[in-house]
């Protein structure tokens, strides 16, 4: 165990949160995640001054790198992608404290190597054996990682913490989910084992708790009685890029409902924790995702798409099958959609419609809270003609805000009412810009802080809630196509019709 500190309450909110002595071990350094998210965020972190002083970085990967070769890799991705300035004596601190183990993930050499490393870290940079060890590497590789820690000693916890940082997808499915679980539990305990699911370190999305228990004005009407439906839409403008090797075959509903979505509307629609502790965020979640029904129809209330070739910022861009490494006869789903109901008095009756694609008109994600219309409008039918229905949209990203759609007199001597927006933009109202979710993630998990990261048994409710929708699809044969650039497939649109709706247009 670490000592503790007596003078540091992690309820002061007066003492920044720093990470004590530790360091942190990416295994896959070379690939697109820790370039773009996660070493910026080491050296963002360290810019901020939430880093300890003697803080170390371990590369780990198969490249015959030096030392200084590493430091190069980490400093072009810095230069890149990092949000903060650059400044010099902030790296050179920074880079003293980096070292690269070259090897295989099956090499005991190397994690032998990767040992004295540590042991030399902590001596010289005062890392006091306090160290985490993300897995930024492909699921199949997970096991022998996690053996090769514990083979070498790597995941002893004596006096001092180790703390594992296991990546999306966990598992394909629930009986995978479980596999990979058994094997990461036989080596770390559950508190040690942090899930990323990067959504949860999005600003806006931590202020969906804050806006729903912090005021007195939503609340009262969040619930069945005033809610009509909810839409939560993650869309994407970009295609798969280079992603084939892990896209293909896993799909838009694996890779972002299981996770992204289905957290999302965890958090829209769970009831009051007692306090923001994990334990008791953990415990409401799960109710919300231990109640999803599914619809009886799968095939008139799910919906998935692969996108053709068509226009993407005014540029020609290729077909799901035209992208490099994707077989010609892929049905991997771009676009998935699904209709969910939540089996509780607050939510009875109450569809949540989760939509996520590629290759979609523009790149938002929002929710947005739908509600009833007014039980009597004492109007004449001409003057409410262009009322719609009144709306909360949680704007998630880009235009980070929260929008609240209602009717309004229309200037004038006649009684006409229209709608009208009110807006909360994160710009106008603070002058702090949101950090980075990996940043906000990344120091929790030097400082042992978990509510942020789901627990397993919210992965596995995520897939007992997919699983069957999946299966559904693998019987039916090909997904249906849509134009590069558009909304979706027909059948997104068709399913929100047969209840009487329309898709929100972001
Ligand atoms: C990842 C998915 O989890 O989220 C990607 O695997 C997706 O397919 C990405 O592009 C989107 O993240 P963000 O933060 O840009 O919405």
């Amino acid at each position: 165990m670490t000592a503790r500190n007596p003078l540091r309450d992690p309820q002061d909110r007066r003492l920044p949160r720093i990470a004590g002595p530790c360091g942190l071990v990416i295994f896959g350094v070379t690939g697109d995640l820790s370039r773009k998210k996660l070493m910026p965020a080491v050296y963002d972190l360290a810019n901020r001054g939430l880093l300890p002083p003697g803080f170390a970085l371990v590369g780990f990967a198969r490249r015959e790198w030096a030392s200084q070769d590493f430091t190069q890799v980490v400093h072009d991705a810095v230069k890149q992608y990092s949000r903060t300035p650059f400044r010099e004596e902030v790296w050179e601190q920074l880079a003293e404290g980096f070292r690269f183990v070259p090897g295989d993930f099956s090499d005991d050499d190397a994690f032998d190597t990767l040992r004295q490393t540590i042991s030399e870290l902590d001596k010289e940079r005062g890392t006091n054996g306090n160290h985490a060890f993300y897995l930024s590497i492909p699921p199949r590789f997970f096991s022998t990682v996690v053996g090769q820690l514990k083979e070498h000693g790597l995941a002893d916890q004596q006096d001092a913490w180790r703390r594992v940082v296991v990546e999306k997808p966990f598992g394909s499915d629930l009986g995978t989910a479980r596999e990979l679980n058994a094997v990461v539990s036989e080596v770390f305990p559950p508190e040690s084992v942090f899930r990323i699911d990067h959504y949860l370190g999005k600003e806006t999305v931590q202020n969906i708790l804050a806006v729903r228990f912090a005021n007195a004005m939503f609340e009262p009407i969040w619930n069945s009685n005033y809610v009509d439906h909810v839409q939560i839409t993650m869309a994407e403008d970009i295609g798969i890029g280079g992603r084939a090797g892990y896209y293909d075959g896993i799909g838009a509903a694996r890779d972002v409902i299981q996770n992204h979505l289905l957290q999302l509307m965890a958090l829209i629609a769970m009831e009051e924790p007692i306090s923001f502790d994990a334990r008791h965020l953990r415990i409401e979640k799960q109710k919300v995702l231990e109640a999803v029904q599914l619809p009886r129809r799968l095939d008139l209330y799910t919906a998935r798409g692969q996108y053709d070739e068509g226009w993407a910022g005014g540029i020609k861009v290729p077909g799901y099958t035209a992208e490099p490494d994707i077989p010609a006869d892929s049905r991997t789903e771009t676009y998935a959609a699904i209709r969910l109901e939540i089996g509780n008095a607050r939510w009875a009756n109450v569809p949540f419609y989760l939509r996520t694609g590629k290759r979609l008109g523009r790149r938002v994600t929002e929710v947005a809270v739908v509600f009833k219309r007014a039980p009597h409008l004492p109007f004449g039918d001409s003057a409410i003609e262009s009322l719609g229905e009144n709306a909360l949209v949680i704007r998630v990203q880009p235009d980070e805000g929260i929008t609240m759609r209602f009717g309004s007199k229309v200037p004038g001597t006649a009684m006409e009412i229209r709608d009208v927006s009110m807006d909360f933009a994160y710009g106008g109202s603070f002058v702090e810009s949101s950090p980075e979710a990996y940043e906000r993630l990344l120091l929790d998990v030097l400082l042992g802080d978990p509510p942020l990261f789901p627990q397993h048994e919210e992965v596995e409710l995520s897939w007992k809630i997919l699983d069957p929708i999946i299966e559904h699809w693998t019987r039916k044969g090909a997904p249906q196509r849509y134009p590069a650039g558009t909304w979706g497939p027909e059948a997104a649109d068709a399913m929100l019709a047969r209840d009487g709706r329309v898709w929100r247009r972001p």
